[in-house]
């Protein structure tokens, strides 16, 4: 084959490649729902907001690994064997738990699998969760207020000076 065809086809490929990355950042196309409806009533108004119960009471891996964690069905019932315990709502927890069929959450915040994202990182540089995931006290259902978008990553790494290397991301 001739050596100007290899070297055209290449250069329109990687343009192609270079577009489409291009528009993949530059398109805020977001399909996902940012509310879903949870399998369980569950409000972090109440929990958070008015009981001031931490964060990282419930989610206590936020700190120490990747995933922040969910509460498991054991530690809802730690608290609410003693509180509210004839409320028709907690009276379907401890259903739940007698039948040892955990809740399925439905996850708001995801990543596809080629992402890395440390949450550990990030507590420990001092970021607060409010900046990527709103002012969660105040909400009665999780909603989604960021893009997860790898620009929203981008911009905020800039703003740090934390890496912006394509590895620090994707493994
Ligand atoms: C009493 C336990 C408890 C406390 C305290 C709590 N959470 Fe949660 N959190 C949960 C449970 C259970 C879920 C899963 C159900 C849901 O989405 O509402 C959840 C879900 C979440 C999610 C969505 C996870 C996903 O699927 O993407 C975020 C974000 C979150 N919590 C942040 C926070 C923040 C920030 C605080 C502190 C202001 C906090 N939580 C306090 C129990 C708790
Ligand atoms: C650290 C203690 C604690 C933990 C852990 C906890 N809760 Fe609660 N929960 C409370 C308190 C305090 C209230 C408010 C009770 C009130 O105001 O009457 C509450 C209220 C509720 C209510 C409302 C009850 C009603 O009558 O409307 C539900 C539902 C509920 N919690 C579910 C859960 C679930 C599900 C989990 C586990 C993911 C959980 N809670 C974990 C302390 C806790
Ligand atoms: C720098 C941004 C950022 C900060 C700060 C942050 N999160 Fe997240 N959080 C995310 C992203 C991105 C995801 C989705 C991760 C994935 O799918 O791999 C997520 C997912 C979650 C989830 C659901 C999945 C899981 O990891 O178990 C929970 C719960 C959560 N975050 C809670 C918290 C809490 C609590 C804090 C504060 C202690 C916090 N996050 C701080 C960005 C952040
Ligand atoms: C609100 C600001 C902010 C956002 C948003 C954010 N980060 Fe970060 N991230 C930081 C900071 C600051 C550090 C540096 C922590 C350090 O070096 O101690 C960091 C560190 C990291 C690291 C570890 C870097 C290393 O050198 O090992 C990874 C991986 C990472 N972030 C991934 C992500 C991903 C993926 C997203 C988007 C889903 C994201 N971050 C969104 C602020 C942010
Ligand atoms: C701070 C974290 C971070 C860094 C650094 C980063 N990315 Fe990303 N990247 C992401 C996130 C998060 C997504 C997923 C966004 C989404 O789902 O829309 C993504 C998505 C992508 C995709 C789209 C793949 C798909 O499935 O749609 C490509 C291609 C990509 N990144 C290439 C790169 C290249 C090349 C670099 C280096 C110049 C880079 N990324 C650096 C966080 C990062």
């Amino acid at each position: 084959m001739k050596r100007s065809w290899l070297i055209g086809g290449l250069v329109c490929l990687l343009s192609a490649g270079f577009l489409t990355l291009l528009l993949m950042y530059s398109l805020p196309l977001d399909f996902i729902e940012r509310s879903p409806v949870q399998p369980f009533f569950f409000s972090h108004k109440q929990h958070a907001g008015a009981n001031g119960i931490p964060c990282l009471y419930c989610h206590r891996y936020a700190d120490k690994s990747s995933l922040a964690g969910i509460p498991a069905l054991s530690d809802c019932r730690s608290c609410h064997l003693y509180i509210s315990p004839e409320s028709p709502r907690i009276k379907i927890l401890h259903e739940h738990w007698n039948r040892q069929e955990p809740i399925a959450w439905i996850r708001v915040n995801s990543l596809p699998d080629h992402v890395y994202f440390p949450h550990m990182m990030h507590i420990r540089a001092g970021i607060d969760c409010s900046a990527c995931h709103g002012d969660v006290a105040t909400m009665e259902r999780i909603s989604r207020t960021v893009s997860l978008k790898m620009g929203w990553c981008l911009g905020c790494h800039r703003q740090h000076q934390a890496s912006i290397d394509c590895w620090t991301c994707h493994i």
